[in-house]
């Protein structure tokens, strides 16, 4: 297994181009499948979630074409090959539960497997599988597999969300395009990955209004045309970034990304002394001698994103002074903790609220990334701590963000990967980004 190897102490200082967001392009890419025209991606980014996607959307029968050069996608679904998400592409991926909707709204039947729990909480699918029943579904749960059925399509109704889950409201809406007359989802998510997807499904024919409000209305339609659509800006890599910068004392200008998509953190960043300027589709960003202290409260958007918790706690591991965080969304998201505190951290948890003392300076440890927004954590408390840090379990990083050492690497961090061989470990360093 890969490992990176950060050596810690140096003030960033460059440029950094950020990509197009992994959790707008994985739900584009499931919507792919309802439509038999051609749908062109841009600006897909190079990540193993999204290698995944395609694998599990050509089983499907999907066809692909991935020029990582060009970062574009081409996805056509001409004629189906099989109807079933199985539990080895599932369970490594829990969005790959977003086939459902589209697979149901187009064919009638879809099995997909139940996902399970993550390192992040139990985090259970009921919200999808009610709304899509509200559409007239026919589900049941047998032997770890979602069956699916709507002899006669799906018909449009009012479904009021419980919670404003983002895969759910996700799922309902691609459902709702093909569905019989008018769908009304209350209490949707408002995240921006979802007004891109309905944006998407927009270019794509579908008739949507109200989305990244509370309630989306659907007009259901027969077919889809040939679209193109231009993915997201990646807000979760735009705020590691900004706070990479903030931590290392540095200076970054973040290229091709909107700071209204990280309105809620840069108020945090500010308040920590960060000093963020927004340009055309651009942010500079500034990081102070010594940060100051903030509390975080994660919330649904437009709240402090929980896909930012982690890494923000890095930063409150060196101010000055004490800082707070409370975790919302998720049950079981402070698995950093205990590796922030083996380099030092000063942090108590107690429930879902941790309390963070801020030292001087951490200090460099072999730690472990338990999951993706917790290893990138982990980066950014390297890049600022005194020696050399060893992170163990490097695939996490690779589902979430691209060429995250060359990016470093080209603004002076000193990061590279050592591959882990089968017969002990080859060392081999990574370019840097071009
Ligand atoms: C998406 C993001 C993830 C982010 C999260 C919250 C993708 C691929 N992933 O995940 O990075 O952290 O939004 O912004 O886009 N819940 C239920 N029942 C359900 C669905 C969700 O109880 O049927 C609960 C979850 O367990 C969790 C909360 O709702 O506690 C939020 O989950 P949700 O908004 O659905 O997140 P995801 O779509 O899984």
């Amino acid at each position: 297994m890969d490992k990176l190897e950060i050596i810690g102490g140096v003030s960033l200082d460059g440029e950094i181009s950020i990509s197009g967001s992994k959790n707008a392009a994985l739900p584009i890419l499931a919507a792919s499948l309802l439509s038999d025209c051609s749908l062109i991606l841009k600006n897909v980014p190079e990540l193993a979630d999204i290698a995944l996607m395609i694998e599990l959307l050509n089983q499907h029968g999907c066809l692909t074409i991935w020029d990582k050069q060009l970062k574009q996608l081409r996805l056509q679904m001409r004629s189906l090959e099989s109807l079933v998400a199985p539990y080895e592409i599932v369970r490594k991926m829990r969005a790959s539960v977003l086939v459902l909707g589209p697979l149901l709204a187009r064919y009638h039947e879809a099995r997909v497997s139940l996902p399970g729990g993550c390192a992040i909480g139990t985090r259970p699918v009921d919200i999808h599988i009610k709304g899509l029943e509200r559409l007239g579904a026919q589900i049941h749960i047998e032997e770890g597999y979602i069956h699916a059925k709507a002899p006669g399509g799906l018909k449009g109704a009012e479904i009021q969300l419980p919670f404003p889950s983002v895969g759910a409201t996700e799922n309902i809406l691609m459902a709702a395009t093909l569905a019989q007359g008018k769908t009304v989802i209350k209490n949707a998510a408002r995240e921006p990955e979802v007004v891109d997807l309905a944006n998407c499904l927009i270019a794509m024919g579908a008739q949507i209004s109200g989305h990244g409000q509370n309630n989306i209305y659907v007009e259901g339609i027969e077919a889809f045309r040939e679209a193109e659509h231009r993915i997201l800006p990646d807000r979760i890599e735009t705020g590691t970034y900004m706070m990479a910068a903030g931590i290392t004392g540095g200076h970054l200008f973040l290229k091709n990304t909107d700071i209204n998509l990280v309105s809620a953190e840069s108020i945090v960043l500010e308040e920590m002394g960060i000093v963020l300027t927004p340009r055309e589709n651009s942010i500079q960003v500034k990081g102070p001698k010594r940060l100051k202290p903030t509390n975080v409260v994660t919330a649904v958007f437009p709240g402090y994103a929980t896909d930012l918790q982690a890494q923000i706690m890095a930063l409150m591991c060196v101010a000055d002074g004490i800082s707070t965080v409370k975790e919302t969304i998720f049950e079981n998201r402070l698995m950093h903790v205990p590796e922030l505190c083996r380099m030092g951290a000063q942090i108590d948890v107690l429930g879902a609220d941790a309390t963070v003392r801020g030292i001087e300076k951490l200090k460099a440890a072999e730690v472990m990334a338990t999951d993706l927004r917790a290893s990138v954590s982990l980066v950014l408390a390297a890049l600022a701590a005194e020696g050399k840090t060893i992170l163990n379990r490097v695939y996490h990083l690779d589902r979430g963000y691209e060429n995250l050492e060359g990016k470093l690497q080209a603004c002076g961090a000193k990061i590279r990967r050592i591959k882990g061989g089968e017969d002990g470990e080859r060392r081999v360093f990574t370019e840097a980004a071009g």
